[in-house]
């Protein structure tokens, strides 16, 4: 029977294709989405998700959450998601502001799936707050699913630290403390899941005659540029859908068991985890990922009308090189 999953996102590039990776999973049924300021700001969030959504032939509802961390100020990244938040893919409508009524949504699908499998994709201000706010969410939760952090690998943000929890420290904290059954994905594992410029390249040429393979050249290709230009990798790392695959799968991964706490500081490890022998709260933790097979799932979820399995498993050994050349 498949796992009831709730996923909190900011699409966001990488989210995006989360989020149709997780509409073609048999083992997810997902109930719904409910989106962070993050990548993008909270309208653009709501509207991206809803985007995918259509294409991924998703019917859960998308629920618009936090448009700002819990004590900080947004700091939405353009310069890798784009102005719009998905690339180069230009909406037909502008997004529009609605009311924040994530937390209860998350608290609504806790109490109506027996241990709800949360998957965070974005900072943790939503799950923060309905923890925070209803009672029974911490009790009810089953496996909470993170993509964030870093322990051993170069940050996103700082040398230290990786947007997600850089992006709301505070909320994380919320989060570590509630006593739930945490299930942490780093930018040590996801960082091993590139799709290569090759592939990037064949979609962007699809694109000119297929609209969905149009929607996925422009969000990738743009993600590609700010790799390239920023990282000098031909590719993108999508750390997002290895969450999903492993909320599905957690045989593709290593985990270990650990005690994380994270740094609230306001200097360069901002978001850092921190890692203290007993202190901190108990998370199964990837330390390590079967990369190849899961580019094989992303792309027979997601790129098979367009892309094959042995073009975009390359990824693995472009990432693998680039972790290589740039140690933390
Ligand atoms: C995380 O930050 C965002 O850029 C991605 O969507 C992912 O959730 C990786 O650091
Ligand atoms: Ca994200």
């Amino acid at each position: 029977m498949p796992s009831a999953v709730l996923i909190d996102t900011d699409p966001g590039i990488d989210d995006a294709v989360a989020l149709a990776v997780a509409a073609r999973l048999p083992e997810l049924e997902l109930v719904g989405i409910t989106t962070c300021h993050g990548n993008t700001d909270i309208a653009r969030a709501t509207r991206n998700a809803r985007e995918v959504a259509r294409r991924a032939g998703i019917t859960a509802p998308v629920t618009s959450g936090a448009a700002a961390p819990l004590r900080r100020a947004a700091h939405p990244a353009r310069e890798t998601h784009g102005e719009e938040g998905l690339g180069f893919w230009l909406p037909d409508d502008a997004a529009r502001p609605e009311r924040d009524h994530a937390a209860q949504a998350i608290a609504e699908a806790a109490g109506a799936n027996h241990r709800l499998t949360l998957i965070c994709l974005g900072p943790l201000t939503n799950i923060a707050r309905a923890i925070g706010e209803f009672d029974h969410v911490a009790q009810a939760l089953g496996p909470v699913f993170i993509m964030g952090g870093t322990i051993g690998v170069r940050g996103t943000q700082t040398r230290w630290s990786e947007f997600n929890w850089w992006g709301d420290p505070e909320a994380v904290e919320v989060v570590l403390s509630a006593g739930l059954d945490i299930r942490l994905v780093p930018l040590d594992v996801t960082r091993r899941i590139v799709v290569p410029g090759d592939a990037v390249r064949v979609l962007r040429e699809a694109g000119r005659t297929d609209d969905d393979a149009r929607f996925w050249g422009d969000a990738l290709g743009f993600y590609m540029d700010f790799h390239r230009g920023y990282e000098g990798l031909d590719g993108c790392v999508v750390n997002d859908p290895l969450a999903v695959i492993l909320a599905a799968d957690p045989s593709l991964a290593t985990w270990r068991e650990m005690h994380v706490g994270v740094s609230v500081s306001d200097d360069e490890r901002r978001g850092a985890i921190v890692v203290a022998g007993d202190a901190g709260a108990p998370a199964r933790v990837a330390t390590g990922v079967r990369a190849e097979e899961v580019l094989a799932l992303i792309t027979q979820t997601v790129f098979a009308p367009w892309l094959s399995d042995a073009l975009v498993r390359r990824g693995a050994e472009a990432a693998a090189r680039w972790l290589e050349d740039h140690p933390q």
